[in-house]
């Protein structure tokens, strides 16, 4: 008999995380979170009320004020799962390139972090849960029975991304999506609250050169060892 346990699944933008937790979950029945997509929904939050500007800057304090009024979901639909915002599909909207350009900064307030790390806890409440991220398993879950840290060179990473957009008809150019991931990873990893890093405890997976087949299997393989 396995137990039930929490997985924490943290790494890298674009480093193929969201679709090996969320794979992992679906064969084990477990609920999937992508605690990136509520950094991004809030992000749609703030661009859409004016809390950002076109020179990159943020306001912090309009954004700390709102929080209470921004409830963030997810809608499992036939397709996947469907991030809501106040009641409101944003799945798609979320992972515009005008998103992903802001969301950094809207992450390391620290009022955004607590709120969202809040919400995260509740979700994990009952376990059974794979959630992935940058702080999962430093902050939000450090007691997670699983942990893991993914990581693939910013080329491979700004690579899938890339190919990911143009699948879905985003437009963008190699160039801005390398300049996006390095530009993130240098903020997740300086900022102040809950930067980046691998918890002691976490299992690291490189997947570089893995195939998407034998990631699924190794996390399978990790989780049928933590779940004993
Ligand atoms: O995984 P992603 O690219 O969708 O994440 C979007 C941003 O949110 C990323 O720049 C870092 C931030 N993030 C975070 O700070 N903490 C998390 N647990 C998840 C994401």
């Amino acid at each position: 008999m396995s137990k039930n346990i929490i997985i924490a699944i943290d790494g890298y933008s674009s480093s193929g995380k969201s679709s090996m937790a969320r794979a992992l979950a679906k064969r084990i029945g477990y609920r999937y979170i992508d605690s990136g997509a509520m950094y991004r929904a809030v992000t749609l939050h703030a661009m859409r009320n004016g809390m950002t500007s076109a020179d990159g800057t943020v306001d912090a304090e309009a954004v700390t004020r709102v929080l209470p009024d921004i409830k963030i979901d997810f809608m499992v639909t036939p397709e996947g799962q469907h991030t809501m915002l106040n009641g409101e599909d944003v799945e798609k909207e979320i992972r515009q390139m005008a998103v992903s350009n802001f969301v950094s900064e809207i992450a390391a307030i620290p009022q955004v972090r607590h709120a969202l790390v809040a919400m995260q806890q509740s979700f994990g409440s009952s376990k059974g849960i794979v959630m992935d991220g940058r702080d999962i398993g430093t902050t939000v879950f450090p007691d997670a029975e699983m942990k893991v840290f993914v990581n693939a060179s910013a080329e491979t990473r700004a690579q899938r991304r890339f190919a990911e957009l143009i699948e879905k008809g985003t437009p963008a150019s190699y160039e801005e999506v390398l300049a996006n991931v390095v530009h993130r990873d240098h903020i997740d990893e300086t900022r102040e609250e809950s930067p980046l890093r691998k918890a002691d405890d976490a299992v690291v997976l490189d997947n570089s050169t893995m195939t998407i087949d034998e990631q699924n299997a190794w996390l399978l393989d990790l989780y049928n060892r933590c779940s004993q």
